[in-house]
C-alpha cells in the first residue's frame, strides 16, 4: 500500500494517522516529529499494528518550522524508502494565550504561523518536489496518480470564537496552501486536500483546558452530533480516505470532521 510520511506523529492525531497507515497495509511508515522521544517510541509501538510482512518505520526529529529541517526529513524519507506516496501534515500548534486582535502576543503570532502555516508550506513543497519524480500510478479502473498529500485544517479554517486571533488565520491559511497546490499539481496526477477538525481529545486540546477551564463545557455544549470531543481515530480514518485511492477524484478541498460545530450557532 506505499509509504506513508506523516509529521506530528508522535502524539494526537499524528501518532493514530502514522499507526491507521501501519494497520491498513502501507510497506513504510515515517513518524516525523519535534519531540523525537515520543516519534521513536510511536514508530517501535507501529510494528504492532503493521500488517505488511515487510514492514518498515523510521523515526525523523523536524521542526516543521525550519524549511533546511523539513528538506532533511523528506530527503532521508526518499533514501530509506525510494518514494513517499502519501504525506500527512499534522505537526501544528494552538494558542498559548486567549486575546482579542489589538492585543494579540506577538511571540505566539509568529509561532503559530510558522509552525502551523509556513511549516505546512514547507512540507508541501518538499514532498511534492519528492512526488513529481515518482511514476503515475494507474489500475483499469482507477488512476492512482503520483502521491497525495492531506493538511490539518480546523473547524477555524472556515470560522472563529472569540481571542483566536493567529490560530484562526493559520487555520483558515492552510485551506488556501491546500487550494493552490491542489491547483498547481492536479496536472501532475498529485492530489492536496485538508481535513478539518472539530475538537479532538488530544494534548493540543487538553492543555487549552487547563489554560481556560470553562472551555470543555461550553464547547462540548455546542457541539450538535453526540456533544462529545471526538477521538483521533475518528480523524484519521478521514484522513486515509482523503489520502487514499478511494478518493483519487476528491482534490482541493477542506473536508470538515466536526459533528456539525461549523454548521450554525443558533439554537431553538
Ligand atoms: N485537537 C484538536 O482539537 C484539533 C482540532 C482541529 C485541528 N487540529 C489540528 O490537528 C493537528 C494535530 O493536532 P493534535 O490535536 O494531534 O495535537 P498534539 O499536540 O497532540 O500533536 C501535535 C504534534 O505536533 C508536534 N509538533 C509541534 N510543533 C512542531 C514542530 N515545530 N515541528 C514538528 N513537530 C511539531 C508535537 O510535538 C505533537 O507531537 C494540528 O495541526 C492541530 O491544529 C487539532
Amino acid at each position: 500500500m506505499g509509504i506513508a510520511l506523516v509529521t506530528g506523529a508522535a502524539n494526537g492525531i499524528g501518532k493514530e494517522t502514522a499507526h491507521l497507515f501501519a494497520e491498513k497495509g502501507c510497506l513504510g511508515v515515517v513518524y516525523a516529529d519535534n519531540d523525537h522521544q515520543g516519534a521513536i517510541a510511536a514508530a517501535a509501538e507501529s510494528k504492532e499494528y503493521a500488517t505488511n510482512q515487510s514492514y518498515r518505520t523510521l523515526a525523523v526529529h523536524i521542526d516543521v518550522s525550519d524549511s533546511a529541517s523539513v528538506q532533511r526529513m523528506v530527503d532521508q524519507t526518499a533514501q530509506e524508502f525510494g518514494r513517499i506516496d502519501y504525506s500527512v501534515n499534522a505537526a501544528g500548534v494552538g494558542n498559548t494565550t486567549l486575546r482579542p486582535a489589538a492585543l494579540a502576543n506577538l511571540d505566539e503570532l509568529h509561532r503559530i504561523v510558522d509552525i502551523n502555516i509556513k511549516g505546512t508550506a514547507f512540507c508541501i513543497r518538499a514532498v511534492v518536489h519528492v512526488m513529481l519524480n515518482q511514476e503515475l500510478l494507474t489500475s483499469a479502473s482507477r488512476n492512482f496518480g503520483r502521491g497525495s498529500v492531506v493538511n490539518l485544517g480546523s473547524a477555524y479554517s472556515y470560522m472563529t470564537l472569540p481571542d483566536t486571533f493567529a490560530y484562526t488565520a493559520s487555520k483558515h491559511g492552510v485551506i488556501g496552501l491546500t487550494k493552490a497546490a491542489a491547483f498547481d499539481h492536479a496536472k501532475d496526477g498529485i492530489r492536496v486536500n485538508a481535513v478539518c477538525p472539530g475538537p479532538v481529545d488530544t494534548a493540543l486540546l487538553r492543555q487549552a483546558f487547563e489554560r481556560a477551564p470553562a472551555m470543555e463545557a461550553v464547547l462540548e455544549g455546542g457541539i450538535p452530533l453526540g456533544g462529545r470531543l471526538a477521538q483521533a481515530d475518528e480523524i484519521a480514518s478521514v484522513i486515509l480516505f482523503l489520502a487514499g485511492p478511494g478518493a483519487s477524484y476528491v482534490t482541493g478541498v477542506g473536508v470538515p470532521v466536526d459533528a456539525g460545530v461549523t454548521l450554525g450557532t443558533a439554537r431553538l
